[in-house]
């Protein structure tokens, strides 16, 4: 329930926008502190949707306790009305409401989230009956405002759930309001985004054709043809383009970005130790500079310890130190100028070979190098998972901002162009359009690039629909 604060001096900087929202901002560089927190919450979305009593007007009522813990109801000084779990003792008691989902819609959700005490994830969790529990969305809950958690979940099936709030640490409070479960049809969700494209992507041209002398001309016929599109939209491209004049002109005619399958990788560049070659990777570089195509640098190290060059596998700290330097420095030094971006240590919130064997600085230095010898390419994180699977918390967007702010404040790298890397590999059934939102928006409010990078979507009848 929206109601306006009262002048409050918390550790916080407020800005007012209007008289309505007093957005604040935690003095902190961390990404996470950038994310909106209100001394009130906003009203509930949509009117909450389908939730029952979703601000918490009516008291408790539609709301029961999930699992050991109580719930009680709190006004604020304010006169606002929300709920608080407590005296929890596993990390899913809460507060919980039944629902009815219908297979085939696509459910938003929100609500407004405080903790008691320091800052914790808090999600909103489906329970389905005979289904593994689905996280719906996360958020990085603070003590002292309310922090938006946003997410959703598509229907894969009709079936009542329980929505219930995860908190790992079970001595916190989970502060509650604002609740809202909106159902949209693909159709609807899909007219939403094309509002959206035309809002953001498309603006009225007026053409005013004269004469010479300037005098205006009556019933021009203007044609206009469409040679390039600006929407950054681009395709993998591996080595058979060198010798396949199909492939480059299936290629050229089609996309003006890309990113080499594997020509640009360590195990490709320098297969055996010291060998370093680099024919291939400069004949697809040569190629795509021909044709006008911009090229994503993938990548500089790589992280999987599966993905090392056989011979890296098994070296010592010390040896590995320096042959990774003579790495970075061998392929960005060599392309330097030539790209738009690198990915610089490929999957480094799932995997941490170079943090095991080198510290847990690794990634953060090499970032720095990389920047140093190629000041004016835009450096990436890349991963996968945060926006394809809500289950895997190591890559969530808060796991993500955390990462990038402990490399972008290492000292040295604060003026990296640094940019976020989603790759995208789909599985079976319907992406959850809207946990991927979510997941979109917050990541959007550290102002750096997104860029899809990687997708791709697994074979099977409905690969193209989804
Ligand atoms: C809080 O938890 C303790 C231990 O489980 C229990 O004895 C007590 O009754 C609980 N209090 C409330 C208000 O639920
Ligand atoms: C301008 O040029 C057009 C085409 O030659 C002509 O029809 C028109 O009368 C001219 N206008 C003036 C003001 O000279
Ligand atoms: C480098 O790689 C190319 C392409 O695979 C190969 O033809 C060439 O022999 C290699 N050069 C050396 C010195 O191994
Ligand atoms: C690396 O070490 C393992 C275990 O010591 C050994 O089995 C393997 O052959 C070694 N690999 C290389 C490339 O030396
Ligand atoms: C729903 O989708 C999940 C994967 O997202 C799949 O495992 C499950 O089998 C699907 N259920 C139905 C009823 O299609």
């Amino acid at each position: 329930m929206k109601i306006l604060a009262e002048a409050l001096i918390l550790v916080f900087l407020c800005i007012f926008l209007g008289s309505e929202h007093r957005i604040c901002h935690a003095f902190s560089s961390n990404y996470n502190a950038r994310t909106k927190c209100l001394i009130e919450p906003e009203a509930a979305q949509d009117g909450g949707g389908i939730i029952a009593n979703p601000d918490f007007t009516h008291g408790m009522d539609g709301w029961t306790v999930y699992g050991q813990g109580a719930m009680k109801e709190e006004i604020s000084r304010n006169g606002n009305r929300f709920i608080v779990a407590y005296n929890r003792t596993q990390s899913l008691d809460s507060i919980s409401q039944k629902v009815q989902l219908r297979r085939g819609l696509i459910y938003s959700f929100s609500a407004w989230i405080q903790i008691n005490k320091g800052s914790e994830r808090v999600a909103v969790v489906f329970k389905i009956p005979r289904t593994e529990l689905i996280i719906g969305g996360r958020v990085l809950a603070r003590k002292g405002c309310w922090s938006l958690l946003k997410g959703g979940i598509f229907a894969n099936f009709t079936s009542h759930a329980g929505i219930l709030f995860e908190s790992k640490n079970t001595a916190t409070e989970i502060w509650v309001d604002s609740v809202s479960l909106q159902p949209f049809t693909l159709e609807q969700w899909r007219a939403q985004q094309d509002k959206k494209i035309d809002k953001e992507r498309k603006s009225k041209v007026r053409f005013k054709v004269t004469y010479g002398n300037g005098t205006a001309m009556d019933s021009a016929a203007v044609s206009i043809k469409q040679t390039r599109s600006e929407f950054p939209f681009g395709c993998g491209m591996n080595f058979h383009i060198i010798d396949s004049t199909d492939y480059q002109n299936w290629f050229a005619s089609r996309f003006k970005y890309t990113t080499f399958t594997n020509q640009m990788k360590w195990y490709s560049n320098e297969p055996e130790q010291g060998q370093e070659n680099y024919t291939v990777a400069d004949t697809m570089v040569k190629f795509a500079q021909r044709n006008g195509i911009s090229i994503r640098g993938h990548n500089i190290l790589w992280d999987d310890p599966k993905y090392q060059p056989e011979w890296v596998k098994n070296l010592t700290s010390d040896e590995l130190r320096k042959a990774a330097e003579k790495r970075v420095d061998s392929v960005v030094s060599r392309y330097s100028g030539q790209l738009i971006a690198w990915d610089v240590i490929n999957e480094n919130l799932h995997f941490s070979f170079f943090e095991d064997k080198l510290g847990k600085e690794a990634s953060s230095k090499y970032f720095k190098r990389a920047y140093e010898l190629d000041p004016g390419t835009t450096m990436f994180l890349n991963e996968f998972s945060t926006i394809e699977y809500s289950n895997d918390e190591d890559v969530d967007p808060i796991s993500y901002m955390k990462k990038l702010d402990e490399i972008l404040s290492y000292p040295g790298n604060q003026g990296i162009l640094a940019g976020i890397g989603l790759e995208g590999h789909f599985g079976v059934g319907q992406p959850n359009l809207a946990y991927m939102r979510s997941v979109l928006d917050i990541l959007s409010s550290t102002g750096l690039p997104i860029w899809l990078t990687e997708v791709d979507v697994v074979k099977e009848p409905n690969q193209v629909s989804n």
